[in-house]
């Protein structure tokens, strides 16, 4: 695209990667009293226990200090099986992004990502001036294009971001597919972004010390509930890690949230119960999908893309008149509409406003 659009008088010129960026729209304001299956979030809210640590931990004191990470850190590696000195932790998965691609991408440096795919590796991409190239996810199911996307590694090829599953589509690739795609794209940084990782249970995490390519990046924002905190980490091995923290701001995980972080993972048992209602919850969604006709897309996360034909935009916009808020996602893959899974109830409510909706 040309850099010499016309900028309105008074306004400063900015960069050419920013100007030709297409604009991102973040969730609507007005949510908090809708039922929200709209942004893959915990439908139910974070651990008790998360919010009773907070209460007595957070003091006058605390929250006037810079934030300190050892604790989170020996916690978090201890439970997720890793050396403090393979992970940084990140304002959310968002940033693990902004991390890994601020640490390798140059200016038109090639950049593979998948379509449709989460939007924000577009956007870091772009925002680094990157050459964007993307494999389509396959139809008719969305299935994850290997073949394609191997064909498409070229030795120039300096970053590979996938999510996996993958947002929209709800589909994966295996960890043998994930070792395929690190085998061929030796030059570049692989993100395994696992952000449903709690919903699907495949993990490319014990592959880390086999190849020197791979970062994968977890995030709390989903199974966890802490989407408001902006908590993730991002794992490689510890020589990239050291380059990843170079290019990361040192004060970008607040303290409140690296605090919530180590409490979260104590308990267990919340994200296990909530994990099984999901999955237990999104086999009720197919069930009622399939008694109004309506055809789906098999997921792995806690969502699932339902094809609506030309009236994805009105059923949308139906649903949240009567306070149930999903997501329109036909602009990327016609007729669609994704609804995030939360309990068996909220299923039930969805269904039976859907129902009436879709008549
Ligand atoms: C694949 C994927 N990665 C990352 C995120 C965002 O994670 P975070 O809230 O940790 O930035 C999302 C949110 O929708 C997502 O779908």
């Amino acid at each position: 695209m040309s850099s010499d659009l016309e900028l309105p008088p008074g306004v400063l010129q900015p960069r050419d990667a920013v100007l030709n960026m297409a604009p991102y729209s973040p969730p609507t304001g007005a949510r908090a009293d809708k039922l929200r299956l709209d942004f893959n979030e915990n439908t139910v809210g974070v651990s008790p226990k998360v919010v009773e640590y907070l209460r007595q931990h957070l003091t006058e004191a605390t929250l006037a200090m810079y934030p300190e990470y050892t604790d989170t850190k020996r916690d978090l590696g201890a439970f997720f099986g890793v050396d403090t000195d393979d992970f940084i932790l990140t304002n959310g998965t968002d940033e693990a992004i902004q991390v890994l691609i601020n640490t390798y991408i140059d200016d038109r440096a090639d950049v593979l990502l998948l379509r449709p795919s989460y939007a924000m590796y577009r956007f870091y991409a772009e925002l680094a001036g990157a050459t964007i190239r993307e494999v389509p996810y396959r139809p008719p199911k969305l299935s994850f294009p290997l073949e394609e996307l191997l064909e498409a590694i070229k030795p120039s090829t300096r970053a590979v971001l996938i999510a996996n599953p993958n947002n929209p589509t709800g589909t994966a690739t295996s960890r043998a597919g994930i070792e395929r795609i690190l085998e061929k794209a030796v030059n570049a940084a692989v993100l395994i972004d696992e952000a449903y990782f709690e919903f699907c249970g495949v993990t490319a995490l014990p592959l880390l010390q086999d190849y020197p390519n791979l970062f994968v990046s977890r995030t709390f924002s989903k199974a966890y509930g802490m989407a408001a905190m902006r908590f993730g980490c991002l794992f490689s091995q510890n020589g990239n890690v050291e380059f990843l923290s170079k290019a990361q701001s040192p004060y970008s995980v607040n303290s409140v949230a690296a605090m919530a972080a180590r409490a979260a993972v104590r308990d267990k048992t919340y994200i296990e119960k909530y994990v099984t209602e999901v999955l237990a919850a999104r086999e009720l969604l197919y069930v009622g999908l399939e008694t109004l006709g309506i055809p789906y897309y098999e997921s792995k996360a806690n969502f699932v893309l339902f094809q609506a034909g030309d009236r994805a935009i009105p059923i949308r916009d139906e649903l949240r008149r009567r306070g149930v808020l999903v997501r329109d996602r036909s602009y990327e893959i016609p007729g669609c509409v994704r609804v995030t899974v939360g309990t068996r109830e909220q299923i039930r409510r969805f269904l039976s406003e859907l129902g009436e909706v879709w008549r």
